[in-house]
């Protein structure tokens, strides 16, 4: 007879220990530790059997009757295919993590929708959260044709696998594993030990069966999957959906892929009818209404393989009480700071002591150093109180001396800011070397940022 034991588990990397500990010994993760019963022997010893009839070991070669399996399936939704590799991958199993009311729901229905409509095969969309009517009113408010959808609002492992049996789909989705669960496991619903069982069983059931799946999985307050880090490794496809409360549009991130390459970005906006892909991102990163403006700058960023037209903003005023305060959206203070000292010591103006804030319009985080110069500009510009020149584009990395670097693929930049009709780039002289005389713009090469103040009129 099995016999139940207690353990405290990390959440973090599932180390097992029979006291609760304040840290993790293993991931040295603090706080991370939650109570699981788990019946000894039987779970542990279970393995993921994706081959079930044929797992005796052959020659990697004779595989090729799988090959097949490997097609990719178009999603209908072209920023999701993007960032999935061109479509999702036949059998495969996709992890969807996202904060709450990002949008995984809506983006699995219409996908949902768009799948069935496409292939004419059944899918079946198993929802923890929400019910029937719940899902059936979104679907008719995002005008899905609910046909060949089918629904089951039942959570239980074992009642989804006599579904699945029955039912016979090509396609599944889940939200979410963390709502899944074991009847033969004492513990509750996200809890490590139901996700990381639910999750083998769903997966050899998906794969045994020619299943491809999507999975919503919550994120913990750091951003990450809830449950054990290990679900990540077991999933075919690891994708994030993010994106900022205070605007609309949202950022499809693929961190791993098995099938693909994982440096694509699909981008939606959020409106009343539901998801809508951006397909010319460089368009709405801009604001249109205002002409010209001190603190204000261009830049072009690369979001994947796909150029972003950007526009940085820089408030710089007098404080006359104190220490200056330091506001970034969507830039680290960190790299503000460094580019302020730059500016003091190299352009000898006291920005330091002015009260500094930074924007990037559009709600995007700045991850590279390819805006440096932008921001620098931006920055003189709004303490000199001077406007930067119309429709120019500022591109470049600047380091500590204040010497400015190359960007990666100046070409693929270049060509995007000349189809936007922009008419001016300053970079530094070794891109401007490589770009002069190959497109419809004028280029300007600098070799430190300082050259910008002649540059701001
Ligand atoms: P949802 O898909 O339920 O988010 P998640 O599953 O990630 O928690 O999306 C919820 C939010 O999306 C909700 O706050 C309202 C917004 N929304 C729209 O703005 N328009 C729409 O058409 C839909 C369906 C949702
Ligand atoms: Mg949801």
């Amino acid at each position: 007879m099995s016999k139940k034991n207690i353990n405290f588990v990390c959440t973090n990397c599932t180390y097992q220990t029979q006291k609760w500990m304040g840290r993790c010994p293993e991931c040295e993760q603090w706080n991370s530790f939650t109570e699981e019963i788990e019946s000894t022997g039987k779970i542990a010893a279970r393995r993921l059997n994706i081959e079930d009839q044929k797992n005796e070991a052959r020659e990697l070669a004779n595989f090729s009757e799988d090959l097949n399996e490997s097609l990719k399936v178009q999603t209908g939704i072209a920023e999701f295919d993007r960032v999935l590799g061109g479509g999702v991958t036949k059998s495969s199993f996709v992890l969807i993590g996202g904060e709450p009311g990002i949008g995984k729901s809506t983006l699995l229905l219409m996908t949902a929708g768009k799948i069935v409509d496409v292939t004419s095969d059944k899918l079946l969309y198993i929802s923890g959260e929400e019910s029937g009517h719940q899902v059936n009113q979104r679907a008719q408010r995002l005008k899905i044709d609910a046909k060949n959808i089918h629904f089951l609002n039942d959570c239980s492992i074992e009642k989804i696998k006599n579904t699945l049996t029955k039912l016979r789909p090509k396609f599944l989705i889940v939200d979410s594993i963390q709502t899944i669960f074991s009847e033969d496991i004492d513990a509750p619903p996200g809890t490590v030990t139901q996700i990381r069982e639910v999750t083998y069983q769903l997966m050899s059931i998906s794969k045994q069966n020619a299943i491809t799946t999507f999975v919503v999985g919550h994120v913990t307050k750091e951003g990450n999957i809830a449950g054990p880090k290990m679900l990540e490794h077991m999933v075919d496809c690891v994708i994030y959906f993010e994106g900022d409360s205070l605007n609309n549009y949202r950022f499809l991130r693929c961190i791993k892929n098995r099938f693909g390459s994982t440096n694509e970005v699909g981008i939606f906006q959020m409106t009343e009818d539901g998801l809508e892909e951006v397909p010319n991102p460089s368009k709405v990163f801009l604001v249109e209404s205002i002409e010209s403006g001190h603190g204000r700058s261009l830049t072009c960023l690369l979001e994947g393989t796909r150029p972003l037209i950007v526009e940085t903003q820089a408030l710089v005023v007098e404080n006359k009480y104190g220490n200056g305060r330091r506001t970034t959206q969507g830039l680290e203070l960190n790299r503000l700071n460094l580019l302020i000292a730059i500016i003091e010591k190299y352009f000898k103006m006291p920005v330091s002591y002015s009260d500094i804030y930074v924007n990037v319009v559009g709600g995007l985080k700045l991850t590279g150093r390819d805006s440096d110069l932008s921001i620098i500009a931006s920055l003189v510009s709004s303490f000199l109180s001077r406007p930067i020149l119309e429709r120019t584009i500022f591109l470049g990395e600047v380091g500590l001396t204040g010497e400015v670097r190359s960007v990666q693929f100046p070409e693929l930049r270049a060509k995007e800011i000349a189809l936007m009709n922009y008419k001016k780039m300053i970079c530094s002289t070794q891109a401007a070397k490589k770009l002069i005389g190959h497109f419809d713009l004028e280029i300007i090469g600098i070799k430190n940022a300082i050259e910008i103040r002649d540059i701001i009129s």
